[in-house]
């Protein structure tokens, strides 16, 4: 059975830890990475963790992970806000996908406001910091075993 969650980051958050802490944390996104490691390991789950700054990259990984994962956790960054390339290859991989924001986006600047991602995704989470990744694991655990892959 195939139990490969993608975790997939947008532009900038390689730059976790130093980029405006006051609203995203100090954790870094290794940092990040490692307490989602240790989760997907206690769920039974494999992890395929990414992070680019680039649209296209994050379109291409998406259109892969169809035949290689059962499910996408992703933090699409300002990209959340604009991209409809990567809303159309969220809907057209078919997979459960998982939305999330460490920063609460409903109490920041309007632009903020909107995801494109929102209207592919089975849930969002957003405001709990770091701890929005794993809580998306243990959803995508549970999506896992529902559809008979748990
Ligand atoms: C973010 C929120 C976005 O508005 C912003 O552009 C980011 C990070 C978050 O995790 O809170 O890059 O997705």
């Amino acid at each position: 059975m195939n139990r490969t969650v993608l975790i997939l980051n947008g532009p900038n958050l390689n730059l976790l830890g130093r980029r405006e802490p006051e609203i995203y944390g100090r954790e870094s996104l290794a940092d990040i990475e490692s307490a989602a490691r240790a989760r997907a390991r206690a769920l039974s789950l494999e992890l395929d963790f990414r992070q680019s700054n680039s649209e296209g990259e994050l379109v291409t990984w998406i259109q892969q992970a169809h035949e290689r994962c059962s499910g996408i956790v992703i933090n699409a960054g300002a990209l959340s806000h604009t991209s409809i390339a990567i809303l159309d290859a969220l809907l057209a991989c078919g997979l459960p996908v998982i939305e999330v924001h460490l920063s609460n986006i409903y109490r920041r600047e309007g632009f903020r406001q909107h995801s494109y991602v929102s209207q592919a995704a089975r849930g969002v989470i957003c405001g709990l910091g770091s701890e929005g990744y794993l809580l998306a694991l243990e959803a995508m655990a549970k999506l896992a075993k529902a559809a008979g892959k748990g």
